[in-house]
């Protein structure tokens, strides 16, 4: 006996009466969990001897943490999103799958059905003074093969760090697109250099990152789902090199092998034979998917998403 409650007969009882597992109906394996959590929870508030005061702070907490919509900022600032990467990986690593571009949290800030174009697509529809960004790539398997007709779901912010669809400033859709890739595996786009995302500065997210001593900010990213027919989805991001929170990021997203070179391009004939009058940026970088298999994780996640309107 360690002498805490939580191992007491009687708190054992209590938590296989509360996760149903004294029963026969319900789901066996969400029973086991509920009461793994619970006890944990019971053992966590014994052994740091939480105040009932502190335990009702932390509810009420979760209460606003539900209403303002931010459960997805605390378990991608929690470390919580980018840990089942790790989780993936090393299932992947374990069966043998290598040579994929790594994968990268989702966030919280997709939105399904993104206007579908073939081979490019122009993503800044709302007038913005942004820099110019083209960027190209081919979508190929872990051979090297290119994937005609792939599909490369592309999202980021704008030049404020925020998002279609959850900033009402912006149009539907804007900075949001799907290509799907040409005869040669390949897409490309034009938009704007996207700012860093920040949490809300009054929400509370936030407000527990404070008492943690954190902020809540990510560096300049590009969102990406590639799919096709017969291989793994991949969810990643790019980030922007030379951004001051590059590897400090709150979600953990940064990855080796996720930070492509940006080229700015100052040549005064370049930028009029692109149509420009000012310096503009490229950024070139191609996509590996593996090939589906059996017995690998699962690599479409279902979550819940934003519905457009
Ligand atoms: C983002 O992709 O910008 C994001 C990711 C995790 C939490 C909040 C935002
Ligand atoms: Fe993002």
């Amino acid at each position: 006996m360690s002498g805490l409650i939580v191992d007491s007969p009687e708190a054992k009882q209590l938590f296989t009466r509360a996760s149903g597992l004294d029963g026969t109906g319900g789901d066996e394996r969400l029973k086991r969990i509920v009461q793994r959590i619970t006890t944990d929870l019971c053992r966590t508030v014994e052994e740091f001897d939480v105040t009932p005061t502190e335990f009702w702070t932390a509810v009420g907490y979760l209460t606003r943490l539900g209403q303002a919509n931010e459960a997805g900022l605390l378990v991608a600032g929690s470390g919580v999103e980018h840990f089942l990467d790790l989780l993936v990986d090393e299932k992947e690593r374990q069966a043998g799958l290598a040579g994929g571009t790594p994968r990268t949290i989702e966030g919280p800030l997709w939105l399904a059905d993104a206007p579908l174009s073939k081979g490019e697509a122009r993503l800044d529809q709302d007038p913005e003074q942004g820099t110019v960004l083209f960027m190209e790539g081919q979508v190929r398997d872990a051979d090297g093969t290119p994937i005609p007709g792939a599909i490369v779901d592309v999202w980021h912010a704008n030049t404020k760090g925020g998002y279609s669809h959850f900033d009402p400033l912006q149009s539907p859709y804007n900075l949001r697109r799907r290509i799907e890739t040409d005869g040669d595996g390949r897409y490309r786009f034009r938009s704007i250099l996207p700012s860093g995302y920040g949490c809300p500065p009054d929400g509370p997210t936030q407000e527990l990152l404070n008492h943690l001593g954190r902020h809540g900010q990510r560096p300049a990213h590009i969102h990406f789902f590639v799919e096709a027919p017969g291989h793994r989805k991949l969810t990643t991001q790019i980030n922007i090199a030379g951004d001051k929170f590059l590897h400090d990021d709150f979600a953990f997203a940064t990855r080796d092998g996720l930070i492509p070179e940006v080229v700015r391009h100052g040549d005064p004939a370049e930028i009029t034979q692109r149509g420009l009058n000012q310096p503009f940026m490229t950024i070139k970088f191609d996509f590996a998917l593996n090939r589906e298999a059996e017995n690998l994780p699962e690599a479409v996640v279902l979550r819940e998403h934003a519905k457009a309107a």
